[in-house]
């Protein structure tokens, strides 16, 4: 029987949209998935979100609408995105599923009834942001550090679970098991907190605070807290406690966090878990999952991405540009697993023009168009010994078990610094070897055939060993080269002779990662923008300038959900007065009457050179009322005016009879 691999995401909340940071994690999961497949597992790999508690309730009802409607929005917004990041996940896990209601009701009624859960009387600092009350000491100023709001002070009942008991058995359990929680600096983080008392936890809320939750099975006046909730989703995806998923992959479970969850993953889950052994009958650490996997946080620009600093990162924004697998490179290669780490579109295009185009992609081409041009695109057998040519060989089979090292130890950075090394090497032996001189000379033609078909083995290799990181190259790499499909292949395959048969016809190549000119990429976008009237920006439009700097130009995606632009607030919109902007012989501002009791909008438009202010007044027009306010030479336009641009021509788009101005356009 092959061995079992459990991994999954934490379970995100649905109060936000995903973004750069849940891409990450849920990437590394896709990656450690296709990874444990390549060694001959059954794996696994569980993803969802996470849609109790009062986070999530208030964000519903600043939207108007029903919790479960909300969630079912959100949610289905993660749901989507997985796919076209090339994320495989076995299964998706919502805490609103009937199934993990019901398992999550039955674990706290074995863990009540084995007397490990009890009614107490709680008062404590209470920060809605956190979902959980805080500790003196976590305090800053009276605040809560991470969320700048002081908590607010509530006492009421409450059911406690006897987390507190658990203590010394999780102390020695993490000491027995040193990588149990892992990078080390979380294991000790974790151990440190532990020195201190371990409280009981509160597992409840009133249901006169809170509905948007799991009824307690044993007191209907009571939800259970979030994460009581949440962390069960590891359990009933595997179908706890009957399905034969559960006694496949329990406890061959490995978790894999940011920092900013460690302590429920480190302290509440274990202990949980403990109990419910214990409520079963087993021994303590029966259910223990087997590693914790803690990375640390992508920050952009100067500190944590936000939706206040407006640094969110769209990960489909970057996929769309640079492609899924130069983007899922990037983020294993650039963090180094378990610090922070920095991005910024400037270091992924440093990493794709070195990495992938130059190392990668030129080694690819290189070899093939050489094999093609002197082999007739037949691999040659290698008969003639080569002291160089074994010496790549066998850094091949180092490199094969380096890299396994690395990945199983989630230290993905040094997995790929590892093949990288490879594809260094055997782009050096290309320089030193010289094919192009052997060619010239009949008397060198054995020690061609060794150099060309030791460089098409690597090339193999190197297929199967991107694969879970780079999935789409390698399938197009392996089928160009005539393999299997790497995860078909597996890493047991790899071995000093090589994949690919003396004797298969390869064709030449196509170009796997075309350079980036970084220039033209910043005049396409300056270009772009000049089209759409912005080139008049000022250097008081901040926001406007930087934009410019950064963004590459962007093109249609080839498919949106009806979500995604369903979130586009179009309406009609009756121009009202038209002046041309000063300084700016491209730019019209408009007065533009939208139906809204806050008045007319002042929208600036780039159509000056085809239509006179006068034209306008009175017209019908389709505005873009939800985008960001810019400022256009010292003017700040609210919305975008939509226009037809033809040849030579730009006509604005309107209705074909006069309708009231707001009118929704969809
Ligand atoms: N719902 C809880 C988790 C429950 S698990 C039983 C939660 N959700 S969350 O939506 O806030 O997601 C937190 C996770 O998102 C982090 O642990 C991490 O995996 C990912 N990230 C969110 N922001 C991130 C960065 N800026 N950088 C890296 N990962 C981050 O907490």
């Amino acid at each position: 029987m092959n061995p079992s691999f459990y991994i999954t995401t934490p379970i995100y909340y649905v109060n936000a949209e995903p973004h750069l940071g849940h891409a990450f994690s849920t990437i590394v999961c896709d990656v450690a998935a296709r990874f444990h497949r390549l060694l001959g597992y059954d794996v696994r790999f569980q993803t969802g979100t996470d849609e109790h508690g009062d986070k999530i309730a208030e964000a519903a009802q600043k939207a108007g609408i029903q919790p479960q409607e909300y969630a079912d929005r959100v949610s289905g917004l993660f749901r989507g995105l997985w796919p076209r990041l090339n994320i495989a996940n076995d299964h998706f896990i919502r805490t609103t599923d009937p199934e993990h209601i019901a398992t999550v009701r039955l674990i706290l009624q074995k863990v009540h009834d084995a007397g490990d859960i009890y009614l107490g009387q709680y008062g404590g600092h209470y920060c809605v942001g956190c979902e959980r009350f805080l500790t003196e000491k976590e305090l800053v100023d009276g605040k809560c550090p991470d969320h700048q709001k002081p908590p607010v002070w509530i006492e009421e009942e409450n059911y406690f679970f006897r987390m507190g008991s658990y203590q010394q058995a999780l102390i020695d359990h993490i000491q027995r098991n040193p990588d149990f929680i892992r990078p080390e600096r979380y294991k000790n983080e974790v151990l440190a907190f532990l020195r201190e008392p371990l409280e009981d936890l509160c597992i409840s809320r009133p249901k006169s605070r809170l509905t948007w939750g799991i009824e307690l099975p044993f007191d209907d006046r009571f939800v259970t807290y979030v994460w009581f909730d949440a962390l069960i989703n590891y359990l009933t995806g595997l179908g706890y406690p009957e399905g034969p998923l559960f006694g496949q992959y329990w406890p061959a479970a490995q978790h894999l966090i940011a920092k900013d969850i460690l302590k429920p993953h480190g302290i509440y889950w274990p202990t949980m878990l403990m109990a419910l052994a214990k409520a079963e009958g087993r021994p303590s650490d029966a259910y223990l999952y087997r590693h914790l996997n803690v990375h640390g946080y992508w920050n952009v620009g100067a500190g944590k991405m936000s939706k206040t600093l407006g640094n969110v990162v769209k990960p489909l924004d970057l996929a769309g540009v640079y492609g899924v697998d130069p983007f899922r490179y990037f983020l294993l290669r650039e963090m180094t697993f378990g610090l922070d780490a920095a991005f910024s579109e400037d270091l992924l295009v440093e990493r794709y023009n070195a990495d992938l185009a130059n190392d990668l992609g030129n080694l690819f081409s290189r070899v093939l168009n050489m094999l093609s041009q002197y082999r007739g695109g037949v691999v040659p057998e290698p008969l003639a010994p080569a002291e160089d040519a074994g010496a790549l060989r066998r850094l091949a089979m180092k490199t094969v078990e380096d890299y396994a090292k690395h990945m199983r130890a989630f230290q993905f950075h040094q997995a790929l610094m590892a093949v990288w090394q490879l594809i260094g090497e055997a782009n050096r032996f290309v320089v030193h070897s010289e094919p192009w001189t052997l060619a010239k000379d009949p008397a060198q033609s054995a020690r061609l055939d060794v150099v060309l078909s030791t460089l098409v083995q690597t090339l193999g290799d190197v297929t199967v060993l991107i694969s879970p990181v780079l999935p789409e190259t390698a399938g197009r790499m392996a089928e160009h080269l005539g393999m299997e499909l790497p995860e078909l292949i597996g890493l047991e395959r790899l071995e000093l002779t090589g994949l690919i048969p003396a004797g298969t016809r390869i064709a030449k190549p196509p170009a796997l990662f075309p350079r980036i000119d970084t220039d033209k990429v910043k005049a396409k976008a300056e270009k772009a923008e000049a089209k759409a009237g912005q080139k008049a920006a000022p250097a008081s439009a901040p926001a406007a300038k930087e934009k410019k700097k950064s963004k590459a130009p962007i093109e249609p995606a080839a498919e949106l959900d009806y979500e995604e632009f369903a979130r586009v607030d179009l309406k009609l919109g009756q121009v009202l007065a038209a002046v041309r902007v000063e300084g700016a012989d491209r730019l019209l501002k408009l007065t533009v009457d939208l139906g809204e009791d806050s008045g007319p909008r002042t929208i600036v438009a780039g159509i000056a050179q085809h239509y006179a202010p006068e034209e306008l007044v009175g017209r019908q027009v389709v505005v873009v009322a939800n985008l960001k306010p810019v400022v256009l030479k010292g003017v700040e336009s609210r919305g975008m005016v939509l226009a037809a641009v033809g040849e030579d021509k730009v006509r604005v788009v309107a209705p074909d009879l006069t309708l009231p101005p707001g009118s929704k356009v969809r």
